[in-house]
């Protein structure tokens, strides 16, 4: 009879071999295939960490949780982590966090949060579901980021955090909004669910404030499938979000903790005002808290991706650059998206705003990519305040959102993923070149 290790090892081969057929199989057909924005990149050491955790069948968080988020601070440099079942988990935890009774600075209800409206709603509801008001401001018409230098007009003495994302991997401002942040005492949370692996001045996006947020659905830079987390270094952050995401007890021991009597060696032998003596702490309830953890199996996943980091952020890398050349000579139809000096990105995708004075508008464009089987996604809300169900949100707009409506009306973004080899992105380009040739002789013509 075979060794549960013999079995386990021969079950791993397969997967491998699996993984090899159906690679050995693939082909691309311009014009046939999709050539997709977004996707998952991963080979057989992805399939066998997933299978391998599987073969444990333990499923709720465990080992593969205690590595994953490790080696995420570890490359982070940040010293907590909580997974999540989703970025927008994520930025609800660490909004939740900031607002929480126990945390010594906390948020109340009627407090101001900073955020742009050129947004993904999950930036932002958690501002809205905690009962804060959120302040909108403009975002720059080419780096699509909060604009920093309208954030100190748009303050109240109500105003307490900022929170924005480095839009689509472009970090934001960050010497200037951290240092208003310290001159008005704010809290600073960055949505780095597009950003991992972008730096600004050396430093990597999600460093810089008190928390961090982090997506790993399958079209950010690295995957679990779908998952996120949120990071900090601030101990009662930490403390608050761990027990939100865990149903908002007041016990930290994690699942599956082997002393009996918890973690702290404690468990019933804590005081509780209003609680009997010695109330089970694994039933003491802290926060009004959710469940949003996510399964072992996807951080078996995590912890193969983040080794993979380096390798895709050179592709995108590599990828924005090719595409940006192909469309720069036809700046005077589009804006083309601008980084910071200080700020090196690990673009999660290439926006471009068609303007106005162009002869073709961004239906045009857009739908002649997608008939050519070229994805292309608009930047997420728009103006979110123009969306339904956020017509009667309880806000405030600090200036005018121009560039918000701009982007509402003529921004798309194109794809940079690892997985578009130099076969898709030679016909990204050809159909591209095709369209500016189409579009921009015919209408000189008129
Ligand atoms: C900036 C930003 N924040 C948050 C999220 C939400 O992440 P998730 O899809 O994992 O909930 C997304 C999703 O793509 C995003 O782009």
């Amino acid at each position: 009879m075979k060794t549960e290790n013999e079995i386990r090892a021969e079950i791993l081969e397969r997967v491998g071999e699996l993984y090899a057929s159906r690679e050995a199989g693939r082909k691309f057909v311009p014009g046939l295939d999709r050539v997709h924005y977004a996707g998952r990149v991963f080979d057989e050491k992805e399939m066998q960490a997933l299978i391998s955790s599987a073969l444990d069948f333990w499923m709720t968080l465990g080992e593969k949780d205690i590595e994953f988020t490790k080696s995420l601070c570890g490359y982070q440099g940040m010293k907590y982590g909580v997974m999540a079942n989703s970025g927008s988990s994520a930025n609800l935890l660490a909004v939740s966090a900031l607002c929480s009774k126990n945390f010594s600075g906390h948020l109340n209800k009627g407090d101001e949060v900073v955020t742009t409206a050129a947004a993904f709603p999950t930036t932002l509801n958690p501002i809205i579901q905690n009962g804060l008001v959120p302040v909108f401001v403009d975002v720059e018409a080419d780096t699509y980021n909060i604009d920093a230098k309208k954030i100190e007009e748009a303050l109240s003495e109500k105003t307490r955090a900022v929170m924005f994302a480095h839009t689509l991997g472009n970090p934001a401002e960050m010497d200037r909004i951290m240092s208003i942040a310290k001159r008005h005492d704010l809290f600073v949370v960055e949505d780095t669910c597009d950003a991992l692996d972008s730096r600004y001045g050396g430093k990597l996006c999600g460093t810089f404030g008190d928390l961090s947020t982090y997506s790993f659905y399958a079209a950010h830079h690295i995957t679990t499938g779908e998952g996120g987390a949120v990071l900090t270094d601030n101990p009662e952050l930490y403390k608050e979000a761990l027990s939100i995401r865990d149903w908002g007890r007041a016990c930290f021991c994690r699942t599956g903790e082997k002393n009996p009597d918890g973690a702290c060696g404690r468990r019933f032998s804590h005081k509780f005002e209003g609680l009997p003596d010695g109330y089970d702490h694994k039933y003491v309830y802290s926060n009004i808290g959710y469940n949003l953890k996510p399964l072992d199996l996807q951080c078996a996943i995590g912890v193969e991706q983040l080794k993979k980091l380096p390798a895709f952020t050179e592709k995108r890398k590599r990828n924005f650059s090719a595409l940006y050349n192909a469309l720069k000579e036809h700046k005077d139809f589009l804006i083309l998206p601008r980084a910071y000096e200080k700020a090196d990105p690990s673009w999660f995708a290439l926006p471009v705003t068609v303007r106005e004075e162009a002869p073709f508008s961004r239906k045009e464009i857009v739908s002649y990519l997608e008939s050519k089987r070229i994805e292309t996604r608009m930047l997420f809300g728009g103006n979110i305040l123009r969306q339904p169900g956020y017509r009667d949100i309880l806000h405030r707009v600090g200036g005018a959102l121009t560039n918000t409506d701009k982007i509402a009306e003529g921004t798309f973004f194109l794809g940079v993923y690892p997985g578009l080899d130099e076969e898709k992105l030679d016909y990204m380009i050809s159909v591209l070149d095709d369209f500016f040739r189409n579009h921009t002789n015919s209408r000189e013509a008129d």
